[in-house]
């Protein structure tokens, strides 16, 4: 496949390969510092469903499975909140963007919707990028996180996907009404149809597609 220095096509030998010889077994951790832990441990153990299993006066750890801590908390101090808040936007043009976690189910990445909405945390962004159903969230400090569902089960589904040409010609996604798809899920519409992108865009409306949905509040 060809190839320029800014555009690298989607090459099926490259996803199909899997991991590489000198590469991680796994992406393990993040580490967060803030001025307000206690907000930001709240916050954390709601989204991910995970436990504190350490905490002392400068830090927290915290996990939701058999890793000994799959998120950190370091607690700054109080003082320098001001810099926290100067520089909240800070994402959205340098740095980190956001970390993703992905869902085994898209019943499980919904029921995790609800609960969230059940206790008044909102995502900021529901979109179909084609691979995933994403729902991204902003912590108390404005980092943020894509809870995800991997909307191909196989490599061959995801590379079928990429052939057609959908992806080249539109690599962001179409944004979907979360209560919609819920709602279709519940009512036993199939999966397939479910991940499929426009298929929970709430009746009446045009679809928010493409570098359209990509907006200073969605950035
Ligand atoms: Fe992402």
């Amino acid at each position: 496949v060809a190839s320029s220095p800014r555009h690298h096509a989607f090459d099926p030998a490259d996803v199909a390969r899997g991991r590489r010889r000198y590469a991680p077994a796994k992406l393990a951790h993040l580490v967060l510092k803030t001025t307000r832990p206690e907000t930001m441990i709240r916050w954390w153990s709601l989204v991910l469903d995970a436990q504190v299993v350490f905490e002392n006066d400068h830090l927290a750890f915290l996990t939701y499975d058999t890793e000994h801590h799959r998120l950190a908390i370091v607690k700054v101090p109080r003082l320098l909140a001001p810099i926290g808040v100067l520089l909240r936007n800070l994402r959205k043009v340098h740095g980190l963007d956001h970390v993703a976690f992905t869902w085994d189910s898209l019943d499980g990445l919904l029921a995790t919707w609800r609960r969230l909405t059940a206790s008044g945390v909102e995502p900021v962004w529901c979109i179909n990028h084609g691979p995933t159903t994403s729902l991204y969230y902003e912590d108390p400090d404005g980092n943020r996180v894509e809870l995800q569902y991997d909307n191909f089960a196989t490599t061959e589904e995801l590379l079928a996907f990429v052939d057609s040409g959908a992806f080249a010609e539109n690599p962001i996604g179409v944004e979907f009404d979360p209560a919609l798809l819920a709602e279709k899920l519940d009512a036993g519409v199939p999966l397939a149809q479910l991940v499929q992108r426009g298929s929970a865009t709430p009746p009446g409306q045009m679809p928010v597609a493409g570098y359209g949905a990509v907006r200073w509040r969605t950035l």
